[in-house]
């Protein structure tokens, strides 16, 4: 019922809309219509009434309510429907929550947003902060039948649609990818990928791809040890406030798109699409592991998304996982 009256509002955005013709149309008591505007009232809709002329859709707020993303979707697997799509204004980690549904089932291409993380998890056991409606966290749930061996290459392939759909709404933002899928933007990190799965030796039973990325935050949003690493997408584009729905939109559709492009093709294009906005390649760089620290020229990626480090002397090395640093 909630989605029937905002369309109809959205339909009639230059009036009003009376309460009574609403309720003539939807088959429902004004009774019926006055409570679920008081309900859109309470999710931050701002709805103007008038006791004369009815009611009138002033502002949507840019909450990542289910509503707002499928309107602008036409995504085939991922988000493609409100049964995949699961919205919280707070949890702890989009990527805990996410794992709960996984386990019990939930299908290829869920997601779980979450307006705020109370305890947000990066990459090598660190947390991930990020301030509440400021951000998009969220994370996707995958099931594609492969050995778990692959799956890095599925944490590139997000970072690439990322990187596309963050350039399709800002053209001019010099975003590029710190492998294996930090965001960086004026040597600054704009997001970041935790990829977590479930597998056996030979299979992988699902791939948890956990999204976060700074959006409209300040300056005085990051906490001070964090000022000088991390940047947002308002902070690099003159302070101009984005669309996280939009954004969001663009972001789900370059992974859709991706992912269903990881069937009909060589996973080759995974490496080729990533290289595209890679930072890192042909720069010297310090690779930091669990067990030791490696300085040399990163050369390129194997083509199971480890990177080939070069180092003096000509030694070369492969990592699957590190922590790198452009010197
Ligand atoms: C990193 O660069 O260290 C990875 C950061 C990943 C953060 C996202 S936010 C949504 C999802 N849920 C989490 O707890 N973490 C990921």
């Amino acid at each position: 019922m909630r989605q029937k009256i905002l369309q109809l509002l959205r339909d009639n955005s230059s009036g009003y809309f009376s309460g009574e013709e609403m309720a003539r149309m939807l088959g429902v008591s004004r009774t019926a219509i006055w409570k679920n505007i008081q309900s859109l009232l309470l999710d931050g809709y701002h709805i103007e009434s008038s006791p004369r002329l009815g009611y009138r859709l002033v502002r949507v707020p840019d909450l990542l309510y289910p509503a707002e993303i499928l309107k602008g979707l036409k995504t085939k697997i991922i988000a493609s429907g409100p049964e995949l799509i699961y919205h919280f204004l707070q949890v702890d980690s989009t990527n805990t929550s996410l794992k709960k549904l996984a386990d019990q089932g939930a299908a290829d291409g869920t997601v779980v947003i979450a307006e705020e993380q109370t305890a947000g998890r990066g990459r090598l056991g660190r947390s991930w902060f990020s301030p509440a409606g400021k951000s998009i966290t969220l994370s996707i749930l995958l099931r594609p039948s492969l050995a778990p061996g692959n799956t890095p290459l599925f944490t590139l392939m997000t970072a690439a649609a990322i990187v596309r759909g963050i350039k399709n709404i800002l053209p001019d933002i010099s975003v590029g990818i710190k492998w294996p899928n930090d965001l960086m933007i004026n040597k600054r990190k704009v997001s970041g990928i935790l990829t977590e799965l479930k597998a056996e030796a030979d299979l992988l039973h699902y791939l948890i791809i956990g999204i976060g990325i700074n959006i409209n935050s300040e300056e005085k949003d990051f906490p001070p040890e964090l000022r000088n690493i991390a940047t947002s997408l308002f902070l690099e584009n003159n302070k101009t406030k984005i669309s996280r729905q939009q954004l969001l939109c663009e972001i789900l559709q370059e992974l859709d798109d991706a992912y269903r492009r990881y069937f009909l093709e060589n996973p080759a294009f995974i490496i080729k699409e990533w290289k595209k906005f890679d930072i890192t390649l042909g720069r010297k760089i310090t690779v930091k592991t669990i067990k030791d620290t490696f300085i040399g020229t990163a050369v390129d990626l194997a083509a199971d998304g480890s990177l080939i480090l070069e180092e003096v002397g000509g030694k070369k090395r492969q990592f699957q996982a590190g922590e790198v640093t452009l010197v």
